[in-house]
């Protein structure tokens, strides 16, 4: 599970170009559920995915995983419960590196003690039983550099990097954007299959109303810092892109006449 309580973040704080980002985060999420998140541009989307990662640490306010108190964890320490897949299909990867060496490094995150320099026999047949899954032919291509892949292949190793430990939380970040709508539905197909495989409790973050409610079984809103809607259950399954698209709008609207009558 992921509890959120009252997450706050502000940047360049005391300065002209003040931002309050977070701005009061609440969100509970049970054990395997798949969450998917929308809000516009700027709503601070990433830097909520960023503080339960422990890529930036919150001003205040509380976050636990699993139970475990991880507020002031830093990345490092959180690797073991939080996997994450990024929008560019370069940053989850390192492009210098083989495919084999990249789930290696996947293969080690959150422990202490590196693999050595060999790739031990056994990891790599289990590499590539693990490629084979995604039917891109790559479990032939072990020793390939990763830079020679396509996007779509790259992020399809990135899923594949992020499922290899098991881990508490996975954090898809517009995960599909940069694909071509076959390659992205192909990705999507392969995320819903490995959240349910390793029941992982999982946010993924989407600009597409459409995937917001044909994948997982709850979206929330996100607008500036807070979580302004949250449906699932019969209400979400009986909902359409429209009327969430209506929701979006009159949630939005409500939220900036909410603000303005605080300032006024
Ligand atoms: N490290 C940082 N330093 C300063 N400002 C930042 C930093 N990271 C994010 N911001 C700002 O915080 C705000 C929220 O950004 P965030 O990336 O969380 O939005 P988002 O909801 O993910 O938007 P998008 O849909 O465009 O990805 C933006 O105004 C952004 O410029
Ligand atoms: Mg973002």
């Amino acid at each position: 599970m992921m509890h959120a309580k009252g997450l706050l973040k502000t940047f360049n704080p005391g300065t002209p170009i003040e931002n309050r980002v977070l701005r009061g985060l609440d969100l509970h999420i049970e054990t395997g559920q798949f969450v998917t998140v929308i809000g516009s541009n700027g709503a601070g989307k990433s830097t909520f995915l960023n503080a339960i990662s422990g890529d930036l640490l919150v001003d205040s306010g509380s976050l636990h995983l699993d139970g475990q108190d991880v507020t002031r964890q830093n990345a490092w320490q959180r690797a073991g419960l939080v996997a994450r897949v990024f929008q560019d299909p370069m940053a989850g990867t390192c492009e210098a590196l083989t495919i084999e060496e990249n789930l290696a490094l996947a293969w080690q995150r959150g422990e202490r003690r590196g693999l050595g320099r060999a790739v031990k026999a056994e990891l790599r047949e289990l590499f590539r039983e693990k490629l084979s899954i995604l039917k891109l032919g790559l479990e032939n291509r072990l020793t390939d550099r990763i830079g020679l892949l396509s996007g779509g292949q790259r992020q399809a190793v990135s899923l594949l990097m992020a499922s290899l430990k098991p881990s508490r939380m996975l954090l898809l970040d517009e995960h599909t954007a940069a694909l071509d709508p076959k390659t992205a539905a192909f990705v999507l197909e392969l995320t819903d299959q490995v959240v349910a495989e390793g029941k992982l409790t999982t946010l993924m973050v989407t600009h597409s109303m459409r995937q917001a409610l044909d994948h997982g079984d709850r979206t929330v809103m996100l607008h500036q810092g807070r979580v302004v809607l949250d449906v699932s259950g019969e209400e979400r399954a009986r909902m359409d892109v429209p009327d969430l698209l209506a929701m979006f709008e009159r949630t939005r609207g409500e939220a900036i006449t909410d603000d303005a009558l605080l300032l006024g």
